[in-house]
């Protein structure tokens, strides 16, 4: 044994004491709004982000299957050395027209984006401030920029405010998701965006859970509350049903990332199947509405169940979470679930804060009334045995 398989387990055995330890479980179905886990029986599906169902769309697959006669599947190499393409040209079109800003910038991962934008746009001696329940990539990007680190509480345009105020840093740059991908309720961007210009601060925003679901034309949360912040994120993991991502900017920022985006510069090039996917997936949302109208109708329908319930669910986003305290109750309560057909799987730290493991649920466009009232029957038989603390309450609480 290795000394690192000494630090291995010990760490392991850590995280087991503290139900913290987690597991794979593979699908041994395709993604969908049913599926089938190793070893189980089928499972309605609420722990997707496939908000649109895209995931095996038959479009896209075709669009897939063109994409790899066209180009091959790898890139092979950066974008900058030999590994840019017409299906990167494509995406970065179809993104920037979604995103109606006047460039995108293609990146392999939503990760991979936020923690190169962030270290492209601040260093040391410059400020970033960062809602207290910003998703773990965009931590990580304030953390590796080196700039000064301001945490404000959740969604506190006052207390922002307050920090901005206080900070003579050069540059501020205030990041915040669009939909916080545990609570999900949406930043107030506008205010952001308000408070972001009186203080010369700029803003960006990452529209991972809210692009192909919110604002009018599915261009996310931003064109639905009017604003247009420095940047914005956008992932094609969630509703556009793939893998990748693109930033849209200026032309300028674009450039600028384009050059000291580390995880941009020093990273292989997206597959140019999965740009090819992700440009058709991004005409499709441009293009037919009729997706995120099935969508908003089943949000609904699942917010107005929960109410049943007593549980204030409000139809903001796809994303509800109910908050169970422990990991252990979240696991249990997540198990019991599976007992009667249905897979919400718990969330525990570090992805929510101690005290407020939850089982989160994940509405899409491809459930279908039936299965909406499978989730709510199965809640029925769960919820009076669980400790359910409330709904979405992370606001407040430490990270
Ligand atoms: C808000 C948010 N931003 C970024 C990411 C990362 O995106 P990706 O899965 O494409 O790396 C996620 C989820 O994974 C997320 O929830």
């Amino acid at each position: 044994m290795g000394v690192a398989d000494g630090w291995a387990k010990e760490t392991l055995a850590a995280l087991e004491a503290r139900g913290l330890k987690r597991t794979l479980e593979p699908l041994v179905s395709r993604q969908g709004p049913v599926v089938q886990l190793e070893g189980g029986g089928a499972l309605v599906n609420f722990s997707s982000n496939d908000y649109l169902g895209l995931s095996s769309d038959p479009g896209l697959i075709a669009a897939a299957h063109q994409a790899v006669d066209l180009f091959g599947v790898g890139a092979g190499a950066s974008r900058l050395v030999v590994g840019d393409g017409p299906a990167h040209r494509a995406l970065e079109e179809a993104a920037a027209r979604v995103f109606a800003t006047e460039s995108a910038l293609a990146f392999t991962s939503g990760y991979a984006g936020n923690v190169g934008l962030i270290s492209a746009l601040v260093g040391p001696g410059d400020a970033v401030f960062s809602d207290a329940l910003n998703h773990a990539s965009l931590i990580d990007g304030c953390r590796l920029s080196r700039a000064q680190v301001h945490i404000y509480p959740h969604a506190d345009v006052e207390a922002l405010q307050h920090q901005l105020h206080a900070s003579n840093a050069k540059r501020k740059l205030v990041v915040t998701d669009a939909v916080f991908s545990m609570e999900g309720d949406v930043a107030p961007l506008a205010e952001l965006a308000l408070v972001c210009a009186h203080h010369g601060a700029a803003l960006m925003v990452d529209e991972a859970h809210a692009l192909g679901v919110l604002g009018p034309t599915g261009g996310g949360a931003c064109e639905g509350a009017g604003v247009t912040p420095d940047v914005k994120l956008g992932t094609l993991s969630k509703a556009l049903g793939s893998a990748g991502a693109f930033a849209g900017a200026s032309r300028t920022l674009c450039d600028l990332f384009l050059n000291q985006s580390r995880s941009f510069v020093f990273s292989t090039a997206m597959s140019p199947v999965l740009a090819w996917v992700g440009a058709a997936a991004l005409e499709r949302l441009r293009v037919d509405s009729s997706l995120r109208e099935r969508l908003w109708n089943n949000i609904r329908t699942f917010a107005e169940g929960l109410q049943h319930f007593g549980l204030p669910a409000k139809a903001r986003s796809a994303i509800f979470s109910v908050v169970l305290g422990t990991p252990e109750a979240a696991v249990e309560a997540s198990l019991a679930l599976r007992r009667q057909g249905v897979l919400a799987k718990a969330i525990r730290p570090p992805t929510v804060p101690q005290g407020k493991s939850c089982l989160r649920f994940t509405v899409t466009a491809a459930h279908t009334p039936e299965h909406l009232e499978r989730a709510m029957q199965a809640l029925a038989v769960v919820l009076p045995r669980v400790p359910v603390q409330a709904l979405e309450t992370f606001a407040g609480a430490r990270l």
